[in-house]
């Protein structure tokens, strides 16, 4: 009989994605970490971030913050192949381990931010070029802070905004108010010629 064994991991656009079956993810698992508001994996949304950020390259790349980075791949693709210095935010101080194990298998680091979108200042936020997040937007009560957040981005001069989503319809409220108050683009997308298949929207600001 033959067994099928899961894949440990992939590799996209320069970085290798670990999956939950590999050895070094398993072993922080083991340690009872236990993310609690989705930061429990690798999310496609990240992929659809990276795939757009390889065809078209950001003019300003030197400092980058990743909010609701969860296992942070957006951010570490960011240090690894912009040579960005890299905040990676998030709410929930149980996704820095599977961060830090994602970053060490692709050989770079990021410097980790336990803090909510909501408690972002304009003055945190006026360190960085570029502001960058991958399905941060997916229940009802997240349009509001993520809204919020992206206004004081702009406020702050971050010169662009670049949050991905597939297509939830607290993105759409998100950034449809962002297109109003800042001339958002909504850019649909999807990865092509590649083994991961990514599919959702892309709202884009240009704060330059
Ligand atoms: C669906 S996961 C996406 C993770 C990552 N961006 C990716 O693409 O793999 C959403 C992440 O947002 C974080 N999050 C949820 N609400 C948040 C908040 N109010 N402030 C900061 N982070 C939050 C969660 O902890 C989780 O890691």
């Amino acid at each position: 009989m033959s067994s099928t064994k899961p894949r440990r991991e992939h590799r996209f656009r320069g970085v290798t994605l670990p999956t939950s079956a590999h050895p070094a993810i398993r072993r922080v698992k083991r340690k009872d970490v236990h993310p609690s508001i989705h930061g429990n994996k690798l999310w496609k949304s990240s992929c659809l971030l990276i795939d757009y950020l390889h065809q078209n390259p950001p003019a300003h790349a030197n400092a980058i913050i990743d909010v609701g980075c969860g296992w942070g791949i957006s951010g570490i693709w960011c240090a690894k192949t912009l040579g960005s210095q890299v905040t990676s935010m998030d709410a929930d101080s149980n996704v820095f381990p599977y961060l830090n194990t994602v970053a060490e298998l692709n050989g770079v680091s990021t410097t980790p931010l336990v803090s909510r979108f909501e408690e972002l200042s304009c003055e945190q936020l006026s360190r960085f070029d570029m502001l960058i997040a991958a399905d941060i937007c997916f229940w009802d009560e997240l349009a509001d802070p993520v809204s919020k957040l992206v206004d004081r981005a702009v406020e702050a001069g971050v010169k662009k905004i670049l949050i991905a989503d597939p297509e939830r319809a607290p993105f759409f409220v998100m950034a449809n108010r962002c297109v109003e108050r800042h001339c958002a683009e909504i850019i649909d997308w999807q990865t092509k010629r590649t083994r991961i298949k990514a599919q959702g929207a892309l709202m884009l600001i240009e704060n330059a």
